[in-house]
């Protein structure tokens, strides 16, 4: 099964320039707790802008370039949707975490998606695609905690699909 895990802004923006344009360190804690001792599956543009591979998690990085290779046991290269059968099957929720390539492609095969909606619009160049109330309920909606850092609102919202 597959979840999607994202955090935008008001006007569904995800990122610019390859980059997270806001610092929220109590997301990115949610984000390592969800996602820990899980697959993550990614396009090879955000396993670039994250430039790492990150612990206890097995990724599967998409991207169209037979010769891209990572020596990471870890890591696993998905050339397209076809590759991904076993966890979109699977019994297990993988969470898709981006970017704005790989959202559009997989969310017809996601029953999940935890959301980050941050409350204020900023300007970028990665988009969220729109979230359809017709196929997506809200199952909880929590207030993000404030942290001394940020002068936004935000809130950790999970949709299941109809
Ligand atoms: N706010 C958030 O929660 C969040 C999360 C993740 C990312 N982001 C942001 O999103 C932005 C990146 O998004 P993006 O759309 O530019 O890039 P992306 O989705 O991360 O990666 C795109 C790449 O994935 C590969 N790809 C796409 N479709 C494919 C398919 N059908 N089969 C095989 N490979 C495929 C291609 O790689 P090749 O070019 O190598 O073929 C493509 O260039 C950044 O700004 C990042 O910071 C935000």
């Amino acid at each position: 099964m597959l979840s999607i895990i994202v955090a935008k802004s008001k006007n569904n923006i995800i990122g610019k320039n390859n980059q997270l344009l806001w610092n929220l360190p109590d997301d990115l804690k949610r984000f390592r707790k969800i996602t820990e001792n899980h697959t993550i599956i990614m396009g090879r543009k955000t396993f670039e802008s994250i430039g790492k591979v990150l612990p206890n998690r097995k990724h599967v990085i998409m991207t169209h370039n037979t010769d891209f290779k990572v020596d990471n046991p870890n890591v696993e290269i998905a050339h397209d949707i076809y590759d991904l059968k076993e966890y979109i099957n699977s019994e297990e929720e993988c969470f898709v975490i981006g970017g704005a390539m790989i959202y559009n492609l997989l969310m017809p095969n996601v029953e999940r998606m935890y959301v980050t909606e941050i409350d204020k619009e900023f300007q970028g160049d990665s988009f969220f695609p729109k979230i359809n109330s017709d196929d997506w309920v809200v199952v909880s909606e929590d207030e993000g905690p404030e942290d001394g850092i940020n002068h936004f609102t935000y809130r950790y919202v999970i949709y299941k699909r109809k």
